[in-house]
């Protein structure tokens, strides 16, 4: 039996560990030919090893040419481009008085310009298959919070240029959706366990029920919860979906 995804091909960003690669391994797992893009590239190279008709392409996509150069990659490597996946990121939290302007502008430059070069380099191609794009923000842009405000504010921005790009999508046959993970498991998420269990002197897991309880949740999600939303909105179940914002939170955001 065909898998959905089969003959389709992706661009993911941040694919070399967490929810990108999460994303990635699903991606091809329906079918997909999958360009994992990511700075490390002897982590891409160990985990494109394992996803047959995948390839990888390392790059620093904070760099302004850089988010071109992946899109390149993936239609000279597939042919044409359907799915451009956007899932890197890296903003600093803490005390707004002590982040300096080279901490926004890192934040900004990855997430934010990341997404938007992508999106301009990848929008011929996925307009040319009528494809689509999926953009990962956070819930962090919806619920404001005073150690959060780069990604909180990167994420709003993040949601505003989805329903902007979803709305030129309608002319061009391009879908544009975003997700806004909640706590998801990854490396990102045990760093700010480990902080939080030095700043109180907590043992990890005592810290990790401290956050679970401040955002209302029972459990934290796993990667592969966000990763199954991305396969979903990239199929064929999702055809008028456009320009939704999916928050994969376990309940956190409670606001309509
Ligand atoms: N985990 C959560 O709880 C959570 C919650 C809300 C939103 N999110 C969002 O979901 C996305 C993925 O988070 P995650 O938890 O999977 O993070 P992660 O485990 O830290 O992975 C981040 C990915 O981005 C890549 N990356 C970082 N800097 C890069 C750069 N300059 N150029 C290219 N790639 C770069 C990393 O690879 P290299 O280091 O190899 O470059 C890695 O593959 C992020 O946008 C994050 O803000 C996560």
């Amino acid at each position: 039996m065909g898998r959905k995804l089969d003959g389709r091909s992706a661009l993911v960003s941040g694919a070399s560990r967490g929810i990108g690669l999460t994303i990635a391994r699903r991606l091809a797992a329906d079918g997909a030919r999958v360009m994992l893009a990511a700075r490390s590239a002897a982590a891409l190279q160990a985990e494109t090893a394992g996803l047959p008709g995948c390839a990888f392409h390392a790059a620093d996509l904070s760099l302004p040419g850089a988010a071109a150069e992946a899109v390149d990659a993936a239609v000279r490597q597939f042919g044409g481009l359907d799915l451009l996946v956007h899932s890197a990121g890296a903003t600093q939290r803490g005390d707004f008085l002590l982040l300096d302007d080279a901490a926004w502008a890192d934040g900004y430059a990855l997430k934010l310009f990341g997404a938007v070069r992508l999106c301009r380099a990848a929008w011929p191609h996925l307009r040319a298959s009528g494809g689509s794009a999926v953009l990962i923000a956070g819930v962090g842009g919806r619920v404001a919070s005073a150690d959060f405000t780069i990604g909180g504010s990167v994420n709003a921005a993040l949601m505003n240029l989805t329903k902007a790009l979803a709305d030129r999508g309608v002319a061009d046959s391009v879908r544009v959706n975003a997700i806004n993970p909640g706590s998801i498991r990854t490396g990102r998420l045990t760093g700010r366990i480990d902080t939080l269990a030095r700043e109180r002197g907590l043992d990890p897991e005592a810290a990790a029920r401290a956050i679970a309880a401040e955002t209302g949740v029972a459990r934290f999600g796993e990667p592969e919860e966000i990763a199954g939303v991305v396969s979903f909105l990239a199929g064929p179940d999702a055809s008028y979906i456009q320009g939704a914002i999916l928050d994969v939170d376990g309940g956190w955001v409670r606001a309509v």
